[in-house]
């Protein structure tokens, strides 16, 4: 293989969340969503050009930056963005949260579909907006559990007055679903019928397996295009959030002119110089990387579905459309999600995230991140099992 994804490298001591916030050194983290592979060699490359280069002083944005973006998402997305449709902020939960800011009033209600990504519930909060609930439904009739979205609750919410924005996540953490254009596309026409905005968080969209494709919400039809704000990063993909870059895809002036105010307000408004060279290294040579990364990625979650019906059949792992993080429902233990994985952090030293980060629906479930070289995913999934061996 071109790339060594089985090369393992230490993290510990570099300031790292993941690694250094473990309470002993031993713990092994499969935790928060970032990877423990080194980030793409043009992007390293790109980045020693600019280190080397030795001043860091303000940067401004060229025009490779957007150029490159456009181009990746034309190319394997089938996405057309406009230069001026663009803005960039430092993350896609700064740009979420600035957008909530500039386009919904204090009170009114955002619609997610739970259990989803954590910090949705913050950036809702901390606008002074209200989280509506439209829990997608668990479906476990066979080997590989699923969710699905309730189409009639979904629009009776959408259709309650306080209802401004739809907040989606595609594809989804943690449910593991890469959106169908068909899904997309109902959802949209619901969003249409009641007057709601789109608001589509797509950071994790490079992270498909086989026979799931990313659809960007904004490519579904031109109405919902112009009912719909979209965020990109390469960060997720490329394993470069430490660098801190986000792109707000957004076709309608006004709505621009008010998000770009929220971003000065809230003074996000600049990048890094290492942020503006990474994003053009992805964009622009970045793509065989991410075609052997997802190989690699499906390669450690086969391993771990193996794991689990060998030895614990009674705990179904989801099936996983995108993203690396797998989402294992653990009711048979009879043990909630915080309890599970505060006994397993503590006894046998490996740390998952409880399903209830992602709202109470999550209870009866781990997130297990399998970005990690193989060779640790073993070890962990090693003392999985012998901590529930012990539980046995
Ligand atoms: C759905 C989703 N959005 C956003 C983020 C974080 O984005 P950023 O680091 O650019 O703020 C994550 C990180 O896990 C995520 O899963």
């Amino acid at each position: 293989m071109k790339y060594n994804f089985d090369e393992a490298v230490s993290r510990r001591g570099t300031n790292c969340v993941k690694w250094d916030l473990a309470p002993e050194a031993d713990t092994i983290p499969l935790w928060v969503a970032d990877m423990d592979f080194c980030a793409a060699p043009c992007i390293r490359e790109a980045l020693q050009r600019r280190l080397d280069h030795g001043i860091f002083g303000y940067a401004t944005v060229p025009d490779a930056f957007y150029a490159t973006a456009q181009a990746w998402f034309e190319k394997y997305h089938g996405w057309h963005i406009e230069r001026e449709w663009m803005q960039y902020t430092t993350g896609v939960v700064p740009a979420i949260s600035a957008t909530l800011h500039a386009l919904a009033k204090p009170g009114e209600s955002v619609l997610v579909q739970t259990p989803v990504y954590n910090c949705f519930f913050s950036s809702i909060r901390n606008q002074g907006l209200n989280a509506e609930k439209a829990p997608l439904r668990y479906v476990c009739n066979g080997e590989q559990p699923t969710y699905e979205i309730d189409f009639d609750d979904f629009e009776r919410r959408c259709a309650k007055p306080e209802v401004t924005i739809f907040l989606l996540c595609n594809p989804h953490n943690p449910a593991g679903r890469v959106w169908t254009r068909q899904e997309l596309q109902r959802m949209g026409e619901i969003c249409l019928r009641h007057g709601v905005l789109i608001l589509s968080d797509e950071i994790h969209c490079e992270l498909t397996f086989e026979g799931h494709s990313y659809t960007p919400m904004a490519s579904v039809s031109e109405e919902i295009a112009h009912q719909t704000v979209v965020f990109i990063s390469p960060s997720k993909s490329f394993n470069i959030a430490g660098l801190q870059m986000a792109n707000i895809i957004c076709d309608n002036e006004g709505r621009r002119r008010k998000i770009d105010r929220a971003i000065n307000d809230f003074e996000t408004c600049d990048l890094n110089v290492f942020a503006i060279e990474a994003q053009i290294a992805a964009y622009g040579e970045g793509r065989p990387w991410i075609e052997a990364l997802n190989e690699y990625l499906w390669e450690n979650y086969k391993m771990l579905c193996n794991f689990f019906k060998a030895n614990f059949p009674q705990l179904p792992v989801c099936r996983l459309e995108g993203t690396y993080l797998p989402w294992v429902d653990i009711s048979a233990t009879g043990k909630d999600s915080d309890t599970l994985c505060k006994e397993l952090l503590k006894e046998n030293k490996v740390w998952l995230n409880p399903g209830t980060m992602y709202g109470p629906e999550g209870k009866d479930f781990v997130r297990i991140n399998i970005a990690c070289p193989r060779q640790q995913l073993a070890e962990a999934l090693q003392r999985i099992k012998n901590y529930f061996d012990k539980e046995a």
